[in-house]
């Protein structure tokens, strides 16, 4: 990233997965490992931004520098982002939000009984969507995780929840995605496209950096 093109901005991200409880030992998760959302948090930190960072329970250093806020629950993510959102510059949602959690959290471990069970689970309020509609809307950056017709849910994504810019990615493939060192993305605006090819996360991160820089700067300071 060249040096300072984010200077002066506020940047909030989202890492890592969230939990979903069922019970006081049992929860729902995904296998985000925090990994981009920190290598977004440090190319923006070396862009020169104020960095916030809302993180579901991983294990990645802290970046020296970068505000951190622990959550969670999706429910808890939501609090924590839209706390911040409206005095951002950017937003960023690297996290890998349930988009369901139980209706009802038990307050006794659930015994084992009948052969077989069912759970009720309840939508979880979309962050990205709600961040993109405040009247002091962020830069809005979402991602899509996909495993098949990546850019036809890219674009609804897009268009739906009203971002800047989709950041899609491939899912359960050998390489890239959750808690791989690698990634790729296919990144979607409104009227273009750009492809950044697999390379390790920490330099896929500089690269999307830049491109959030360039189009954050065409929109807000010419
Ligand atoms: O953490 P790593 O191991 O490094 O892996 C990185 C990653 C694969 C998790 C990351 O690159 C990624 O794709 N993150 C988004 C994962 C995801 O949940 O994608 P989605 O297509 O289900 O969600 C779309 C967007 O909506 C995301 O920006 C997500 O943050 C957001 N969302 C989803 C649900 C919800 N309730 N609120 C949201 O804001």
């Amino acid at each position: 990233t060249k040096a300072g093109v984010l200077q002066n901005l506020k940047v909030l991200i989202s890492a890592g997965p969230t939990r979903e409880y069922l019970d006081p030992v049992r929860f729902i998760t995904n296998r985000s490992s925090g990994k981009m959302g920190y290598a977004l948090a440090t190319a923006a930190l070396r862009a020169g931004a104020q960095v916030s960072l809302v993180s579901g329970p991983v294990n990645q250093p802290a970046p020296m520098g970068v505000e951190i806020v622990f959550v969670e629950t999706a429910a808890e993510m939501y609090d924590a982002v839209l706390a911040q959102a409206d005095h951002s510059d950017i937003y960023i949602g690297a996290a890998a939000v349930a988009d369901y959690s139980p209706v009802a959290v038990e307050k006794t471990k659930i015994k084992k009984q009948a052969e077989q069970t069912s759970l009720i689970l309840q939508k979880t309020k979309d962050i990205l969507a709600d961040v993109a509609l405040l009247s002091n809307a962020p830069f809005t950056v979402g991602f899509a995780a996909e495993t098949n017709d990546l850019e036809a849910y890219a674009q609804e994504k897009l268009y739906k929840k009203n971002v800047g810019m989709i950041a899609a990615n491939w899912v359960g493939r050998e390489q890239g995605g959750f808690d791989s060192e690698q990634n790729a993305f296919e990144i979607f605006w409104h009227n273009g496209r750009t492809s950044l090819p697999m390379t390790d996360k920490n330099q896929l991160a500089e690269q999307l950096i830049s491109i959030i820089a360039t189009k954050f700067n065409e929109k807000n300071r010419v």
